[in-house]
């Protein structure tokens, strides 16, 4: 009976994106070549996993406006991480366990088990007394069409363990067992719980995988957990832990044990959009890390989702990123290399001086570019250096890179009428001789990458395609800037 229901709730889901569709894309706010659904809502990347010859992204989805509510998986597959073909939904609210209005399939992974592609994902209801997470799995002969399994869910919140605080299970197979993490809260602490299965269907608690005590919050949303070179990472979006979105933490592992040492963190991004990253491996053995470029209301430097509601749809993923380890083993996010496919009208500068008269720039169109170049620190005496983007008609948004404060801010409280706030960092400069700057600027979105890709910014704004100008000054002495390269990115959704 319930297969038919989730079919049904999957078609009339679809009525809906195709009746809508072409309006949507029609939106003066859609991004151009980063991730978007067709319609609606979409939060946090899910399943992200390359099989059979593609890449696969789901994505937690409401495909029928453009805020959050019951809860689908959105699919969609590529070639090279930037042109997508969408799919019929892989997910929808229709059982006892996920069927509830503010529920529905919450964030979960996917894994190849049998020659199956497998989702392990939250179910999340209200049993009329409060919310309540398990933890569930489908499967699909030919990775479009999905079935939930019948012995779901396959994991209840252990004992202790918050009911509505369990979610978000991240799958992987180590020697032949397969592996889960998801997020809990206990006693108010966040936790990493670990759970081992040898079919994919039935599991066991194996141990506390790493915990908060207090540092990190009193949840972790979406934690993932990987090998990198000869150490492991772990990943999650921590709630009730300040200003932190992003979180890694490195250290070594021991599946004797199940737990987890940790001795370095990191921020992923200071951005005020970037949540819920997900990892997956590349065939080529890169780690690649997609997030959703938003975040919660409840995080101290929420303004809101943005305008884009108004054109029916709101969210999309941030650049996927390749992870890569220092020789101090800190953590670097590099767009991807097949992004470089979409360059277009390349520009170049050897080197330039900076001063405190503007000086224009130019990279594509002014709205959707790249534009690399390294701040040459040996020569450069100025104390602050500003970039101003997306600048006309008495909006910009300014990055600045402040040497003598050690700070980079990204002020978008002239960007747009609509957003606000300043994005800090901390620049770590000593010793070093230059500084890359890297960034990614599509029609809603400006992404900045630097030193070393470790100190990057995600920040959604909603200029016009009027704010199509660059300019660049100095402050108190010169800064020298070599190797500067600009390219337009071309539309990827057409
Ligand atoms: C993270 C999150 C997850 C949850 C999903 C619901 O952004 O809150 O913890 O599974 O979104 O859409």
């Amino acid at each position: 009976m319930s297969k038919e229901l989730m079919q049904e709730n999957i078609a009339k889901a679809q009525k809906e994106i195709e009746k809508k569709k072409d309006i949507v894309k029609k939106g003066r706010m859609r991004q151009h070549y980063h991730f978007m659904a067709q319609t609606g809502w979409l939060n946090d990347p899910n399943g992200l996993i390359y099989y059979k010859g593609k890449y696969h992204f789901f994505f937690q989805y409401n495909p029928y406006y453009g805020f959050w509510d019951y809860m689908h998986w959105g699919h969609a597959v590529s070639e090279d991480m930037v042109h997508w073909e969408y799919l019929p939904l892989a997910l929808a609210p229709s059982e006892r366990y996920d069927d509830h209005m503010r529920g529905g399939c919450f964030s979960g992974s996917a894994i190849e088990h049998e020659g199956k592609l497998f989702l392990m994902f939250t179910g999340t209801t209200h049993n009329g007394k409060g919310y309540e997470q398990t933890q569930c799995i489908a499967y699909s002969e030919d990775g479009v069409h999905f079935e939930k399994y019948e012995g779901n869910p396959v994991l209840t919140a252990p004992e202790g363990v918050a009911k509505d605080q369990f979610r978000d299970p991240k799958v992987w197979k180590h020697e032949g067992t397969y592996y889960m993490v998801c997020g809990g809260s206990r006693d108010g602490r966040a936790q990493a719980l670990l759970y081992q299965s040898e079919d994919m269907l039935h599991w066991s608690f194996f141990n506390v995988m790493a915990e908060s005590r207090g540092e990190w919050g009193h949840m972790w949303e979406c934690t993932d957990f990987y090998p990198l070179g000869d150490k492991y990472v772990l990943m999650f979006s921590p709630m009730g832990s300040g200003e932190h979105t992003s979180v890694y933490l490195v250290g070594d592992f021991d599946y004797e044990t199940g737990r987890f040492y940790s001795h370095i963190s990191g921020e992923i991004d200071w951005g005020f959009d970037y949540y819920a990253p997900q990892s997956f491996l590349a065939p080529d053995g890169r780690r690649i890390i997609v997030g959703w470029a938003n975040e919660w209301e409840w995080m101290p430097l929420w303004k809101d989702w943005g305008p884009t509601y108004r054109e029916g749809w709101c969210g999309f993923f941030n650049i996927p990123r390749e992870v890569r380890m220092t020789e101090d083993g800190s953590l670097q996010f590099l767009p991807v290399a097949e992004l470089n496919a979409i360059r277009m009208n390349p520009k170049q500068e050897a080197y330039f001086c900076v001063t405190e008269e503007e000086k224009e720039l130019t990279a594509g169109d002014g709205v959707c570019f790249e534009m690399k170049f390294k701040v040459d620190l040996e020569q450069t005496d100025a104390d602050r250096m500003e970039l101003i983007l997306r600048c006309g008609e008495g909006k910009k948004t300014v990055c600045l890179f402040d040497f003598k404060r050690a700070e980079l801010c990204v002020d978008r409280n002239e960007s747009d009428g609509w957003s606000r706030g300043v994005s800090r960092s901390v620049m770590y400069l000593k010793g070093k001789k230059e500084l890359d700057v890297h960034i990614l600027s599509d029609q809603s979105s400006l992404e900045i990458f630097t030193d070393r890709y470790q100190n990057n910014h995600s920040n959604n704004i909603f200029a016009a395609d009027v704010q199509n100008q660059m300019k660049i000054r100095a402050y108190g002495g010169k800064a020298i800037i070599r190797e500067y390269e600009a390219w337009g990115l071309k539309e990827c959704f057409s």
